[in-house]
């Protein structure tokens, strides 16, 4: 189901809500599914408060039906440099347009998920809470902008909502909830046993690496076992890997600020010694705003306060940095706890899945770019990338589980040609959808472009894909290797001397598909999109845009990109 509401989920006939009961409209723009998962924890919360309330994915909702509601909850996510995610732009757009209305009455609350360690932190929230006030629309509680540890914050801000809509929600005592969700096909299997808050002790069974010994890249292919967890995965689903910090890191941070890592610290619930706290609860390779501020409020560092008295320089100053350097720099005498409190709490990493099940069963592969360069004359490394590249030994326990993403699936039907973009590390989902179109015995044309630095080092998976072109399975690779002559060639530039070719496989229905780089592969593979069909299509860039955007609404656009 494409477009429109598809219907209520629920199996009892939904009772019309008496007159004069309210609506809570529940919006959900979502690219991972994180906003997803939080709204429907909030309905869960206004349906316990006995609401009437209808959930809807913003890709299914006609941006004019704002009009109409009375009662709005937005719960919409930020990707890259602020951006909307797919299934958000055309409503985000939309309010911000000349063609938006007056929204008087309205009341709306917007909770924004996002990642602090990036410039435009919940931007899209920020956006939605903006536009829908300056409609006209009046606030029910402020706006909450949620970091990548949510979960708590999210459930306190919708028992907030809830307690400040019972006095339009609760005097008419109904128990309807009406659930309408996107289009997208229920996942098959049960429901995981295994979370992000209870992962499953998988093990290494191997790492290798794959790219050249003169490469300029260090990739390896990485295969663990799932063996008797039941864990069922999709092709575009990813793997959450928890990590653990490398101990070298964790002696240095030790060592700089005079502790012995034996101290007692509390980090959320728990008592561990800061070591444990700094090798396995606490984020140490990212950089972010939050501590700087709280490492120097603990230690008086007049060098980080006169940083920070310039937010664009402190973004730079952190941009070129992980946490490390910075307590490098400004080493300082600091108490054990305040040290713990300054760091935020560990999140897991989560890549991109490289294998079928159909293909390796009880197995699940990902393609790992290691994380590991010079700056300022010291090592740096990624945390978890590191962690699995180099200090987790083959046979040993990772923690994992399962990232559903609805928003990048192989096409129901097994004849629809599908278009792949997956330069580096962006091939990882499409080895998994040729694993299970192979598996299928599947008709429809498959057309894969990668890109990478240089061809005799770079080529990830090469035997695979040149065996899928002897068997038939895969019709064309097309190849953007960016060093391998003096000027870059890159794959948006193979896609525009192949226009004609991808314009003819979009009118025959193909899906496009995009992973990888988010900040500029993504945008300019976009852009090279849009002159395809401006140029083959005969279209002006207006319609061409919207092209595109029909295209992202019949889920015939889709992207896994970060
Ligand atoms: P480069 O590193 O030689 O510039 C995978 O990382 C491949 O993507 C590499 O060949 C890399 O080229 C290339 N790449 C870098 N920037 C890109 C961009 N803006 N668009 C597409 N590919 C890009």
């Amino acid at each position: 189901a494409q477009g429109g509401a598809v219907a209520p989920a629920a199996a009892a006939p939904v009772a019309a809500a008496p007159a004069n009961t309210p609506t809570l409209t529940i919006l959900v723009g979502s690219q991972t599914g994180n906003a997803m998962g939080v709204a429907k924890g909030f309905q869960a919360q206004a349906e316990a408060a006995g609401y009437t309330s209808k959930l809807v994915s913003m890709a299914d909702y006609k941006p004019r039906s704002i009009k109409g509601e009375t009662h709005v909850a937005v719960f919409v996510s930020t990707h890259g440099e602020g951006d909307a995610p797919d299934d958000a732009i055309e409503f985000h757009e939309f309010l911000g347009g000349k063609k938006a209305p007056k929204l008087d009455g309205l009341k709306f609350a917007v909770l924004g998920l996002g990642d602090s360690s990036y410039e435009f932190f919940c931007q899209t929230g920020k956006d939605f809470d903006e536009r829908l006030g300056k409609l006209g629309g009046k606030a029910i509680v402020p706006r909450l902008d949620c970091d990548v540890d949510y979960e708590d914050a999210a459930k306190a801000w919708g028992e907030q909502l809830v307690a400040a809509l019972k006095d339009d929600f609760a005097s008419a005592g109904t128990h309807d909830v009406v659930t309408v969700q996107s289009g997208v096909a229920a996942p098959s299997g049960a429901e995981q046993m295994y979370t992000k808050k209870s992962p499953f002790k998988a093990t290494l069974i191997e790492s290798q690496k794959i790219t050249g010994r003169d490469s300029v890249k260090d990739i390896r292919h990485i295969e663990i076992s799932l063996e008797d967890s039941g864990i069922q995965y999709r092709a575009g689903d990813a793997l959450g890997i928890w990590f653990k910090n490398s101990a070298e890191l964790v002696a240095e941070f030790l060592e700089l600020t005079g502790l012995s890592g034996s101290e007692e610290v509390k980090v959320g619930d728990t008592t561990v010694s800061l070591s444990e706290a700094l090798t396995s609860k606490l984020e140490l390779t990212l950089s972010y705003p939050t501590f700087v501020k709280a490492y120097q409020e603990a230690t008086g560092s007049e060098g980080l306060a006169a940083l920070m008295e310039d937010k664009a320089q402190l973004r730079t100053y952190l941009s070129e940095r992980q946490l490390i350097d910075i307590v490098r720099e400004h080493p300082a005498k600091i108490d054990a706890q305040a040290f713990a409190d300054a760091f935020r709490p560990l999140t897991p990493r989560l890549y991109s899945i490289a294998s079928s099940q159909d293909e390796v069963e009880e197995e699940v592969h990902l393609t790992v770019a290691h994380v590991d360069y010079e700056a300022f004359g010291k090592r740096h490394q990624g945390g978890a990338s590191s962690f699995l590249c180099e200090r987790l030994e083959e046979g040993a326990e990772v923690e994992v589980y399962i990232e559903k993403n609805d928003h990048f699936r192989l096409p129901e039907n097994t004849d629809t040609p599908v278009i792949m973009v997956g330069p580096g590390t962006g091939i990882a989902p499409f080895r998994a959808f040729m694993q299970e179109r192979d598996a299928q015995g599947a008709e429809g044309k498959n057309w894969l472009f990668f890109g990478n630095p240089n061809f005799t080092q770079d080529f990830l998976y090469q035997v695979e894909w040149q065996g899928y072109v002897k068997s038939g399975l895969v019709d064309k690779i097309t190849l953007a290797f960016s060093r391998d002559q003096k000027e870059k060639i890159y794959v948006q530039h193979r896609l525009t001397e192949n226009g004609k070719e991808v314009w003819e496989w979009l009118e025959a229905g193909a899906h496009f598909y995009v992973c990888g780089d988010a900040t500029h592969m993504a945008k300019d593979v976009e852009a090279a999109l849009v002159s395809i069909i401006q140029e083959h299509g005969g279209k002006s860039e207006e319609d061409a845009k919207a092209y595109i955007v029909a295209l992202r609404k019949a889920k015939r656009y889709q992207k896994d990109v970060y």
